[in-house]
């Protein structure tokens, strides 16, 4: 397949981006034509030149991003097309995978382009990933749907103004420690732990500098489990792995900085009931929240009674060679390459329904 490779981003996860790039095209099977496509922190397209790809292959460092390159545009209704110093040319590619983590990326912007321009793409379409990267809209879902999600309340800007009406629902509700994180963001960007009323102010003003909406939960503390979904209509889940951070959460720092900042165990030392139960709720919550192509499905289970709390998705999770998401795929027997070919496939089957659906009705 001729495969374009989205990669880099406006988010603030550009630097993510570039590692889980680099690891996605070290392991695509050399059947595949790759076409690189570098978005600036601006948001700018430039496909890069071969060499990238060479260096990138021979190397082990985050993919390179030149921004001295043609432009890409994306043409509604026709494709991809090259804006070079020597005039303009179509970019034919049968899939397009974004290996973009977080805002224009993951949250169905990049999906939406995507759409317009009649191309088949890796992982979850407009809804299913404006969805899960909305934790908001996410969890009520869930809960709807009769999953255990941590409670929340959320707040905005106006509820700086009466921040004692906001702390004292918080205490009818659950008490302090609290958690704030803004509803869409990741990387724990913006998150902090509540410890008392007077803290509540500072917290929720720095999280609302990274999003209108906060998510103000009980804090939980928690093992940190994971699970890897992976399909269309008929989605698997994979034995769940567990996270240990060493930091008392799972902070920015524990999660990119801190070279010790945490440890992970695949499979996940649990019980096989609970692994079982997991797999379960990650596959429902993959189901309502209209997901495909793949997810990351993120777990807490209560270190004081062992309940288990569905916390989020990720449709682009993180994919270096020591990401959860790949590795928990091969501790489950599917290889990285074989996982890249499976993620491949599953994105033209998408394509493909959605092109035999009746558009018009003359
Ligand atoms: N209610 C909570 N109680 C305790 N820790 C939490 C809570 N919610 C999130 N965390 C911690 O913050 C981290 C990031 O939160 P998460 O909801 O996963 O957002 P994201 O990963 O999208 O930034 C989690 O991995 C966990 O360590
Ligand atoms: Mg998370």
């Amino acid at each position: 397949m001729r495969v374009a490779i989205l990669y880099g981003g406006k988010s603030g996860e550009h630097e993510v981006s570039l590692r889980s790039a680099a690891s996605v095209i070290r392991h695509l099977d050399k059947k595949h034509h790759v076409q690189l496509i570098g978005i600036t922190k601006a948001g700018a397209w430039h496909l890069q030149p071969d060499n990238v790809l060479a260096t990138c292959l021979e190397g082990e460092e985050a993919l390179e991003l030149r921004s001295n390159a043609p432009s890409v545009l994306v043409v509604p209704g026709t494709g991809l097309r090259v804006y070079g110093a020597r005039g303009s040319a179509d970019l034919p590619v049968d899939v397009v995978f974004p290996v973009l983590h977080g805002t224009f990326g993951e949250d169905g912007t990049i999906q939406g382009l995507l759409e317009c321009a009649n191309l088949a793409y890796v992982g979850a379409d407009v809804l299913g990933s404006a969805v899960a990267m909305d934790k908001e809209i996410a969890k009520a879902l869930w809960h709807d749907a009769g999953l255990p999600v941590v409670p929340s309340i959320t707040a905005r800007q106006a509820d700086l103004e009466h921040i004692d009406k906001l702390a004292s629902r918080i205490e009818e509700q659950y008490g302090w420690p609290a958690f704030v994180k803004p509803a869409r963001c990741g990387s724990s960007v913006g998150a902090y732990k509540v410890e008392t009323r007077s803290d509540l102010r500072t917290a929720l003003a720095k999280a609302l500098a990274f999003d209108t909406k906060v998510l103000i939960e009980p804090f939980i503390v928690a093992r940190e489990i994971e699970c890897s979904v992976l399909g269309n209509g008929c989605p698997r889940a994979f034995p769940p792995g567990e996270l240990i951070p060493s930091h008392e959460f799972y902070d920015y720092e524990a999660k990119y900085i801190d070279p010790d900042g945490a440890r992970i165990v695949i499979p996940a030392p649990i019980h096989e009931d609970t692994a079982s139960r997991i797999k379960e709720i990650a596959l429902t919550a993959y189901a309502t929240a209209s997901l495909s192509g793949m997810a990351r499905v993120d777990f807490f289970i209560d270190k004081k009674d062992g309940t288990i709390y569905l916390n989020e998705a990720n449709t682009i999770p993180g994919f270096t060679s020591i990401s959860m998401y790949p590795m928990m795929c091969e501790s489950g027997g599917l290889s990285y390459s074989a996982l890249l070919d499976e993620l491949l496939d599953l994105a033209v089957e998408q394509k493909n329904s959605r092109a035999s659906l009746k558009y018009d009705h003359v």
